[in-house]
């Protein structure tokens, strides 16, 4: 039993709470209205993490007002080894490249790695004297943007959770994301929907995932800048035309030990039985397979291929019932594992810019030593993240750029 002035949590219920364990509310210790890391006790910490990573999401609820500089403390209580830059760089604003750059997404400048995200334009917030941040627009029916973790498969490395915090929620209509089954959703304007990889792998069949168990995943060099003219599918988990990439050779200057590779199936910190698939569907660029019996390595290394491939592990998941999508209230932090969820973005906030609004992100990225870990350990998957040196050299000799 927890002590009466210990931090709980409890699941989130009924249809809101998406199978398998996804979503779970934090109580803080009774008399602590706002987070405050320095009253919280060793075991306040572990609860916080047991509700992580059995739920996935967590949300904090009325947090109105608290220190952004809080939420990089926050995130180093789930991932010790985090860096202090936000996943997408130190400066994503101004690189064109960067995907949160098209949402004019700015940073905080007390707390370089709290990003905001939103819509809207804004007066002397957070010492920054003018902002503007764009959102998608989607009316009524909108749909998943684009699937994924948060991470540029580039120089560095997940994180393993992200934070994030609601300043202002405008008072729009609910919209419905339709399923290829014919059901709909309803969901809150601007939701930010998530889902489990652990679920992903309970949909594979066994042969499934026995291919996914022995298979390491190479992402594209310069992942999002590869893919940046290429549109997302309806249900945003893969890109269906291939035509539209960036060749290597007009990439940014880039170089395969800083290209991600990740084993397909992850294992959770602290549920180590649990498989968790987590692949980004739109990034991914070859998958190399061992077949555990014979030893015999499979490349595969066309991209358009790779893509269908990965789509059809994942693509099973995109129904009602496995979809959790954050309905924001002003206020909320919403903590969830980077590692064990893909999320996405949904539309609409934009068309309602004379309210103020918007969110504000975090996303604390790991240090080189802490790569996602195998499910299953198996020869040839490596252990730093990134491409290894004997992968390397099949890889350049497939490729001439
Ligand atoms: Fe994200």
């Amino acid at each position: 039993m927890p002590e009466l002035t210990s931090l709980t949590f409890n699941l989130l219920t009924g249809e809101i709470r998406q199978s398998p364990a996804t979503g779970a509310e934090i109580q803080l210790p009774p008399g602590m209205a706002m987070l405050d890391l320095d009253r919280l006790t060793d075991n306040d910490k572990d609860t916080l993490r047991k509700a992580l990573f059995e739920n996935q999401v967590v949300v904090i609820r009325n947090q109105k007002g608290i220190d952004p500089t809080v939420l990089p403390k926050l995130a180093k209580i789930f991932d010790p080894n985090a860096s202090d830059i936000h996943s997408a760089g130190e400066k994503a604003v101004s690189d064109l490249k960067n995907i949160l750059s098209a949402y004019k997404a700015g940073r905080i400048p007390r707390a370089s790695q709290v990003g905001i995200i939103g819509s809207g334009k804004f007066q002397d917030y957070e010492g920054l004297k003018e902002l503007e941040v764009v959102h998608l627009v989607h009316d009524g029916y909108t749909r998943p943007y684009r699937w994924h973790m948060d991470t540029p498969f580039y120089e560095r490395l997940s994180g393993e959770v992200t934070i994030l915090h609601s300043i202002c929620i405008p008072n729009t209509p609910d919209q419905k994301i339709k399923f290829p089954d014919g059901k709909e959703k309803t969901i809150s304007a601007g939701a930010t929907a998530f889902f489990s990889g652990a679920r992903v792998y309970s949909l594979l069949t066994p042969e499934e995932q026995e291919f996914a168990l022995n298979t390491t995943v190479t992402y594209a060099p310069q992942a999002y800048e590869y893919i940046r003219q290429c549109k997302a599918s309806e249900d945003g988990l893969t890109i269906l035309n291939f035509g539209r990439e960036v060749t290597v050779e007009n990439l940014s200057e880039w170089a395969w030990d800083k290209v991600a590779e990740h084993p397909m199936v992850w294992r959770n910190p602290l549920n180590p039985d649990r498989p968790f698939l987590q692949v980004h569907g739109c990034c991914v660029y070859k998958l190399t397979t061992r077949n555990p019996a014979t030893g015999e390595i499979t490349v595969m290394d066309d991209v358009q291929k790779v893509r269908e491939v990965v789509y059809k592990t994942q693509s099973k998941i995109y129904a009602t019932e496995n979809i959790y999508a954050h309905h924001w209230q002003e206020g909320d932090v919403v903590i969830f594992h980077n590692r064990g969820v893909m999320h996405s973005i949904t539309g609409q906030l934009a068309k309602y810019k004379d309210q103020d609004q918007e969110e504000v992100a975090l996303a604390v990225h790991n240090d080189k030593h802490n790569s996602p870990k195998p499910f299953w350990d198996y020869e040839g998957v490596n252990d730093t993240g990134y491409v290894r040196e004997l992968i390397k050299d099949i890889a350049m000799a497939g490729i001439a750029h």
